[in-house]
């Protein structure tokens, strides 16, 4: 069983980009299994903050092979911005990255589209990134998409037109302006990157290679709380973001499957539209954003700040099978008096553990209060120098979910990072 997951447990932004950075040395091959551009996954070393879009976490170890699945959807312009803005040359990274033919790609039109919706979805808005992940993922479903491998396609660019016509026949129906000429020029460079990178059909090397002994990381994009199933419907994003689209976005069997990693805030953020039944909008929300630093690494859009809710844990901790937990950012909350973890919900006035099917439920959370911790925790290295009222509060989240946590993460930077057994 070479191959593990590690992905995220909230709405996003957990820190999985960080972790998987740090994690990437025991690993020889690093492979993203969903999501798209919509991702924003951070990692520092060396005193500088790198932004990943659609290129796995591993991308900055020489020796490791980054996979892009079939799971993902890929916007050519961005994936060329990204290569280009990395550092290492594109000779070097053809040599660290492939990427899978059975990848979805977004068209220009799938953005226009996505801004077309969300425009005039009024109350309703979802808080999409707009990168044109919704319409994408609704043509791979809907078997009208175009993927990495039909690029090579002579007649790839009759195949392109058709799909331009059919969207253009949607938005006609939409009073929405757009210029599709801007977003083509960047978009047909980006298939020329594109085509500089090695593709293949990455279900037969993530399985020879596993096959052979070589332990695989797949990297999850987005939140089991954004999951399509899972998530709090229609404000998701519209893939699996749970371990079983890792076999589903990579090929792989559950049989292969090692360590489930799931990674958490030791608070809870969430950005774009939706239920937040821990979200605080009071001083301490607004001293949690400024401290963490809590604007989307996509968008810049200030994330939405709350306590940590364990119901909420526990539900993705069982959608997802997680074998071990990361917890990430206990930091941000150094020189907090106290601190609150949700344990249950009130739904319409009654005590309920279980997320509830309907958004109009009222959620009242139900909180126990702890103790905080004063320290400044992100020169240290040993889970037991850690304050003892952040042990506490780890031993705590360990007693309710049942899954130990055995990693800390006390800072961006990929040393600010504790791992224990
Ligand atoms: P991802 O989408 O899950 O990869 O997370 P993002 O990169 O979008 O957001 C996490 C943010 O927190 C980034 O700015 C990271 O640099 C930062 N970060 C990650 N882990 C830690 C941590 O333990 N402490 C602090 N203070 N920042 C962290
Ligand atoms: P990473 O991988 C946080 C949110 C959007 C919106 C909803 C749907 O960095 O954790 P979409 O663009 O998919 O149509 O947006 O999902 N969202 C994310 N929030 N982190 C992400 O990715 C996200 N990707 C999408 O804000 O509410
Ligand atoms: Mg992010």
């Amino acid at each position: 069983m070479n191959i593990d997951i590690l992905l995220g447990l909230q709405w996003g932004d957990e820190g999985k980009g960080k972790i998987v950075d740090a994690l990437s040395p025991v690993y020889d091959i690093i492979a993203r299994f969903q999501g798209g551009p919509n991702a924003g996954h951070s990692l520092e070393f060396n005193n500088v903050k790198h932004v990943l879009h659609l290129i796995p976490s591993g991308i900055f170890h020489p020796d490791k092979l980054n996979i892009i699945g079939n799971g993902v959807v890929i916007d050519p312009a961005v994936f060329k911005k990204e290569i280009e803005e990395l550092g290492p040359p594109v000779s070097e990274l053809t040599k660290r990255l492939i990427i899978s033919t059975r990848a979805n790609l977004i068209l220009p039109t799938h953005r226009i589209l996505d801004t077309a919706y969300e425009l005039h979805k009024g109350n309703t808005k979802i808080g999409s990134t707009l990168k044109g992940i919704g319409p994408a993922y609704t043509d791979k479903a809907g078997r009208n998409g175009l993927r990495v491998g039909d690029i090579l396609r002579k007649d790839f660019r009759e195949l392109y037109n058709d799909h331009v016509k059919s969207h253009l026949t949607i938005l006609k129906n939409y009073d929405f302006k757009f210029d599709l000429k801007e977003y083509e020029k960047g978009w047909f460079e980006g298939i020329e990157m594109l085509k500089k990178f090695r593709m293949v059909n990455t279900e037969y090397l993530v399985n020879e290679l596993a096959g052979k002994g070589k332990r695989v990381l797949a990297e999850g994009a987005q939140g089991t709380m954004l999951d399509v199933d899972f998530g709090s419907y229609p404000f998701v994003t519209s893939s699996n973001t749970i371990s079983a689209g890792a076999c589903t976005g990579l090929g792989i069997s559950p049989k292969l499957i090692g360590e489930i990693f799931g990674i958490f805030k030791a608070y809870c953020t969430r950005v774009g539209s939706g239920p937040f039944p821990t979200e605080l909008y009071d001083e301490t929300g607004t001293t949690l954003r400024n401290i963490g630093r809590e604007f989307g690494s996509t968008t810049g859009r200030p994330r939405r700040c709350g306590w940590l809710d364990l119901p909420a844990l526990k539900y993705s901790i069982m959608i997802n099978g997680i074998t071990r937990l990361f917890m990430t950012k206990a930091d941000v909350m150094s020189g907090f008096r106290t601190v609150k973890i949700c344990t249950s919900y009130k739904v319409d006035g009654k005590e309920c553990l279980e997320i509830p099917f309907s958004n109009d439920s009222v959620i009242e959370p139900v909180y126990t209060e702890m103790t905080g911790w004063e320290e400044d925790i992100s020169g240290i290295r040993e889970f037991n120098k850690l304050p003892e009222a952040l042990k506490i509060y780890t031993e705590f989240i360990e007693k309710q979910t049942g899954v130990p946590i055995t990693l800390v993460s006390v800072g961006p930077d990929r040393e600010e990072t504790i791992f224990r057994n």
